[in-house]
């Protein structure tokens, strides 16, 4: 096909900004074809670009030639026209897009370039697999949504731009090729040519140049950064990730807490989202006991209590810990479900799982016989509920609390399963409401959690979180017990951010890697330079890094962040669009020193 030329023609107008007061007016519109409808004497363009759709009518007795030329036209074709506005009759205006009142009768269509069939339709919402989308992005991309969700994105980043800067924080980059720094997963590894066996690691976040951009007086530091974290994937987990990076000297909580919550409003704002500030708080234990999470979705009630448990019941089945929670007016759920129930608590960590249904006269309960009807409607009682309702009971066995370290472990697992129940309850009783934005501060995290497989403690947030002042003194004695200055930010059941008040003084970033298991020598070979920086003048600091795909997707009301993304990977860490990762040539790793072993 021969091809036109654009030559130095300027587009006169944006596809989707045409209307009826553009009419009688002659553009150049440019774009692609979305669709084609040959009618024979008249053919239909839609001709769209990012800003929306134009239909473009080519009638052989306005342009014989632009008629001809566009009976060869095929969808995604590049072309560009040359017509006049004119308004469309009442009975053919299209209420469904925002140009439908007007269209441009072409005088001369250009040809700019042709395009193979597309891979799949743009309109199939839903119907093409992701894998052929992503290996297509460049085509995915056009389509109204994604282009929609990248330039709230791109909105969205200079609001931050704009409200850090007027809060007095600098933008300052930080290196890709560093060192690695912990925060929970494998490094993605870069081998150096020039220092042969030497291998530079990717950031999991910029945690300790931020630190150390604190101790060089920077004050208030932010950065739009990419993290990189060899982990296993889910919806909102990819191996490179943004963050909004945040940190800053003389730290008061409270003021960190009020810069954050106003970018969120400032945010939530773009997509018409009025946010309720101040965002509650709530301590990690509290989270724990009532939502089984600590990441909290408050959306809905269903708020598990700890129940004192009647002697006669704990010895009966030696209970270690009980849970119960009210489900209100559910008392008819059937037994297939309940045993759903069950199931799931069971492969979510719980060893013993009942329920009672609350009648206007008695209590229904499996454990009727065991217990007495006494005990039943104590239990009920200590969760107040009341005829129609569903009582669900979970628990531990002594058994289970005695795994050789401290119970903490166990007692988690307990609530980590009644978080499970919880959340299936929700979706299963329709309870999560799209349009309530429930943001919560969870304060309070443990310093530590003890890893039962490896026997030993590791860092609940990260190694440079501050434990609380007053816990100091227990860090050798009772590790389990000290508690942290950290935060999570969460919205909705989603951890959006997680930040902390972080150690200042060497001393005690000492303790704190000592418990962690971390020799004296194991923590200068790995920490090494950050330890001397600590050494010379640190002031007390503290940040907070918020996930920008996470919070994008949840304001684009998307489950999956890869719908934010530009060029994501899949849940195998796989670029389909460019083949990443692929195998070099044998030039290349001969010239890192690396040979490849099977
Ligand atoms: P953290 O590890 O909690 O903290 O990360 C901060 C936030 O980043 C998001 N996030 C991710 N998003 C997408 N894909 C991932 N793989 C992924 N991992 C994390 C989450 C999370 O809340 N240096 C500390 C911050 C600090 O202490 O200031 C840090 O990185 O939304």
């Amino acid at each position: 096909m021969k091809l036109d030329l654009l030559g130095s023609r300027r587009r006169t107008h944006y596809c989707g900004h045409l209307r009826p007061s553009h009419a009688g007016q002659k553009v150049f519109l440019a774009g692609w074809v979305a669709r084609r409808r040959d009618l024979g004497s008249i053919i239909f363009l839609d001709l769209r670009d990012h800003t929306g759709v134009t239909q473009v009518v080519c009638r052989p007795e306005i342009s014989a030639e632009a008629h001809h030329k566009a009976e060869d036209v095929r969808a995604e074709f590049v072309v560009g026209v040359e017509g006049e506005v004119v308004a469309r009759t009442p009975d053919t205006v299209n209420p469904q897009i925002a140009t439908g009142e007007v269209e441009v009768l072409a005088h001369r269509l250009l040809i700019l370039n042709e395009a193979k069939t597309p891979p799949f339709p743009l309109d199939d919402e839903g119907r093409t697999s992701e894998e052929t989308r992503l290996r297509y992005r460049y085509v995915d991309l056009r389509r109204a949504r994604l282009q929609h969700h990248l330039r709230l994105r791109h909105r969205a980043a200079m609001a931050v731009r704009e409200h850090l800067a007027g809060h007095g924080f600098v933008e300052i980059e930080t290196p890709f090729l560093t060192r690695s720094t912990p925060e929970g997963a494998r490094d993605y590894l870069v081998p150096s040519r020039v220092h042969r066996g030497h291998f530079y690691a990717l950031p999991q976040s910029p945690q300790l140049f931020k630190q150390i951009l604190m101790i060089a007086g920077f004050d208030r530091y932010f950065q739009i950064v990419r993290c990189f974290r060899d982990e296993d994937l889910r919806a909102d987990r990819q191996p490179e990730f943004t963050q909004i990076d945040i940190e800053m000297a003389f730290p008061i909580r409270e003021e960190l807490f009020n810069i954050v919550e106003e970018l969120i409003e400032k945010l939530f704002a773009l997509v018409e989202v009025r946010v309720q500030r101040p965002f509650l708080r709530l301590p990690y234990g509290a989270a724990m006991e009532r939502y089984g999470s600590d990441k909290p979705d408050t959306r809905f009630g269903l708020e598990w209590k700890l129940l004192t448990c009647p002697p006669e019941l704990a010895e009966k089945l030696q209970l270690a810990a009980l849970k119960a929670l009210r489900v209100p007016k559910e008392a008819g759920m059937s037994r297939a479900q309940l045993d759903k129930l069950q199931e799931l608590a069971r492969t979510a960590g719980a060893d013993w799982f009942s329920y009672a249904k609350v009648g206007q006269e008695a209590l229904q309960s499996p454990l009727s016989k065991l217990s007495g009807d006494d005990v039943l409607q104590r239990l009920a009682g200590q969760v107040e509920a009341r005829a129609g309702d569903l009582v669900l009971f979970l628990a531990l066995k002594n058994s289970d609390t005695s795994d050789g370290g401290p119970p903490l472990p166990a007692l988690r697992r307990l609530d980590e399963a009644s978080g499970e129940i919880r959340l299936e309850l929700a979706r299963k009783l329709e309870l999560l409401n799209s349009k309530t934005w429930n943001f919560l501060w969870v304060t309070d995290f443990p310093m530590f959690e003890y890893d039962p497989a490896e026997k030993r403690f590791a860092a609940m947030h990260h190694p440079f979180t501050s434990p609380r002042e007053e816990d100091f003194d227990k860090l050798e004695f009772d590790p389990a017990t000290v508690r942290a200055r950290a935060y999570d930010l969460v919205l909705n059941g989603s951890e959006i951010g997680g930040g902390s008040i972080r150690i200042h003084r060497g001393d005690i970033q000492q303790r704190v890697f000592r418990v962690l298991g971390l020799t004296p020598e194991k923590a200068r070979e790995r920490f090494g330079f950050f330890l001397d920086a600590l050494e010379y003048g640190t002031p007390p600091h503290g940040g907070i890094a918020l996930g920008w795909d996470r919070l994008i997707a949840l304001m684009c009301g998307e489950s999956n962040i890869r719908e934010v993304i530009a060029f994501p990977k899949t849940a195998s860490a796989v670029d389909l669009m460019c083949d990443a990762p692929s195998s070099v040539e044998p030039e290349q790793l001969r010239e890192l020193g690396l040979r490849l072993v099977e």
